[in-house]
């Protein structure tokens, strides 16, 4: 289970337990999936959003600038667990979900691994991401399976948790994630859960939001792209150890 990312604080000691080791083979067939999977789909120029301290290997003559919600020293601030990480420098600062500072159909491709389960919410993420991406580019979105990781306790939210997320904005769930995330990921206490939640809040720490399985995920997109008719056709969904990568063309 490679999932570095652990809350600090009062519930990390039982989130590290949680997470095994990967062996050193299992840990080479991971980066190796990503990577052939890019050498297929990644042309010319684009963006990656949150690539931290695991860029994807892009194939030769492709460019990536790296966006991220706050700069290197600040990243260090929030993810002190990666203390002995190298981490990737952010060209541009912004909101990986809105994507304001980014021009209309502007670059061939969008990654965003391990980034939609911290988006508040995660359609509309998606159509900001389409909306920056040229017809015929490509998303790749690795995502990690909820089943695989220190996610495991948590429940699935309902599809409908997520439209009412897109249609009438995420404020009024917001709360509701911090907490199930003390109780479920960090196993705080419950007696620590208020407090522990108010530090999510004023730190404003990066939590996994919303967490799927793959079949769960694809009903997601389904709907985004059936029903909200956002532009894009599923290239490919493919599991790769604790995550799977979905691989969207812009129509
Ligand atoms: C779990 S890390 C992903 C690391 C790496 N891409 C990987 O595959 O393991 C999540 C990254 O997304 C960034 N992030 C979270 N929310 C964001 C937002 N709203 N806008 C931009 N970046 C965000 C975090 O700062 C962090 O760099």
């Amino acid at each position: 289970m490679e999932e570095k990312i652990r809350p600090s604080g009062p519930g990390r000691r039982a989130v590290v337990a949680a997470a095994s080791v990967v062996p050193g083979l299992r840990s080479i067939a991971f980066r190796l999936r990503r990577q052939r999977i890019s050498r297929r789909y990644l042309r010319g120029e684009g963006l990656e959003i949150g690539a931290l301290h695991r860029p994807l290997p892009i194939p030769r003559g492709v460019s990536v600038r790296y966006v991220d919600r706050m700069d290197v020293a600040d990243l260090r601030a929030h993810y002190p667990e990666l203390r002995d990480e190298q981490l990737v420098e952010v060209d541009i600062i912004d909101n990986g979900e809105t994507l304001g500072s980014q021009p209309d159909a502007s670059v061939d491709f969008i990654i965003a691994n391990h980034f939609i389960e911290h988006t508040e919410d995660p359609i509309g993420a998606l159509a900001n991401q389409l909306r920056v991406v040229r017809p015929g580019g490509i998303l790749y979105l690795a995502v990690p399976d909820r089943r695989k990781t220190f996610d495991a306790d948590r429940e699935p939210q309902p599809l409908d948790h997520i439209v009412r997320d897109h249609r009438g904005g995420p404020a009024w769930s917001r709360p509701i994630h911090q907490e199930e995330w003390a109780r479920l990921v960090e196993k705080v206490v419950p007696k620590e859960i208020p407090a522990r939640v108010q530090w999510l809040e004023d730190h404003d720490y990066s939590i996994h939001f919303h967490v799927w399985d793959p079949d769960e995920f694809r009903l997601l997109l389904e709907f985004a792209r059936d029903q909200e008719h956002l532009p894009f056709a599923i290239e490919q969904l493919a599991r790769n150890d604790h995550e799977f990568i979905a691989i969207l063309r812009r129509t």
